[in-house]
């Protein structure tokens, strides 16, 4: 990867003309942030981290659309769906009769308040437990994550998302994840992963200091826990990316780096090719 990967976003393929979200769009993410009407977990609940879990979902329904240029009438996987933080804003802008959404995790509570709160109003929301072991989120898992085949067809869906959850898997994992996600992805269908993608040149500025884990393309910030933030080599990601048969489109320094940006994590939009099989 060249080194300027830290500071500057790469795209390796030619961006795609899409119509901006207009205002209709704007107003939507503040009605999703603001309607105090659409489901929260009780807060003792949320086991996916710190933050405004209302603004964070608004946050990356933005993303999804302005960035990863997701339709209503899409067919959505959430891989490591937690405890509904992006679907809950999903059902605000799928198409209740056309799109869909799969979600799929190893943490059963974050399954049952997803089943039980929102699937009876949107039934083409759909949640999956399944017992995937991490040392941290389900460390009695009977499935090892290189040995993880999502349960669906090939090409089931048109976008897939990862959400800080790459930032909890070893590289080998990983790598299953994004053969997966190729397998699962219709051709133009688009993978959106966030990780801590390291490589390239340093700020100085960054929020958390990464070591290499051994010699290999994993790196972690919390020794005691490594799964807790891993990061992944940036040259390993990419080439593990088009390996998988995705094409990389752009990869965006996070403002972890300390860096101005509009997301936390580093953010991977991989497409599926068109004339793929
Ligand atoms: C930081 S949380 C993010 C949850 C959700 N994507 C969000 O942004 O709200 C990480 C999630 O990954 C899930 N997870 C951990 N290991 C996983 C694995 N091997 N496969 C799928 N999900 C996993 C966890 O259970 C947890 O829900």
């Amino acid at each position: 990867m060249t080194a300027t990967l830290a500071l500057r976003p790469i795209e390796t393929a030619p961006a795609i003309i899409h119509p901006a979200p207009g205002k209709e769009f704007d107003w939507l993410l503040a009605h999703v942030q603001s309607n105090l009407f659409l489901p929260h977990p009780p807060p003792e609940s949320i086991f996916v981290g710190d933050g405004d879990y209302r603004a964070i979902g608004a946050e990356f329904l933005g993303h999804y659309v302005r960035i990863g240029r997701l339709q209503p009438h899409e067919r959505v996987l959430d891989i490591g769906c937690g405890i509904g933080r992006m679907a809950v804003p999903l059902t605000q802008y799928l198409d209740p009769e056309r799109g869909s959404y799969d979600g799929v995790d190893p943490v059963m509570d974050g399954i049952l308040w997803c089943a039980q709160t929102i699937t009876p109003v949107y039934p083409r929301f759909r949640f999956q437990r399944l017992d995937i072991a991490h040392p941290l989120y389900n460390p009695k898992g009977s499935l090892p994550g290189t040995e993880v085949q999502f349960g669906f067809p090939n090409h089931s869906f048109d976008f897939i998302t990862m959400v800080s959850v790459a930032t909890h898997l070893p590289p080998d994992e990983l790598t299953v994840y994004l053969n997966e996600a190729s397998r699962l992805l219709a051709p133009g269908g688009r993978l959106f992963l966030t990780a801590f993608a390291i490589g390239g040149q340093t700020t100085g500025q960054e929020r958390l200091k990464f070591k290499r884990w051994q010699d290999g393309p994993g790196w972690y910030a919390i020794e005691e826990a490594p799964l807790a933030a891993a990061g992944i080599a940036d040259e390993f990601l990419l080439a593990e990316t088009q390996k998988a048969g995705l094409q990389v489109e752009s990869l965006r320094p996070g403002h972890w780096r300390g860096i101005s940006a509009a997301h936390y994590q580093d953010l991977l939009i991989a497409t599926k090719p068109e004339r793929s099989r």
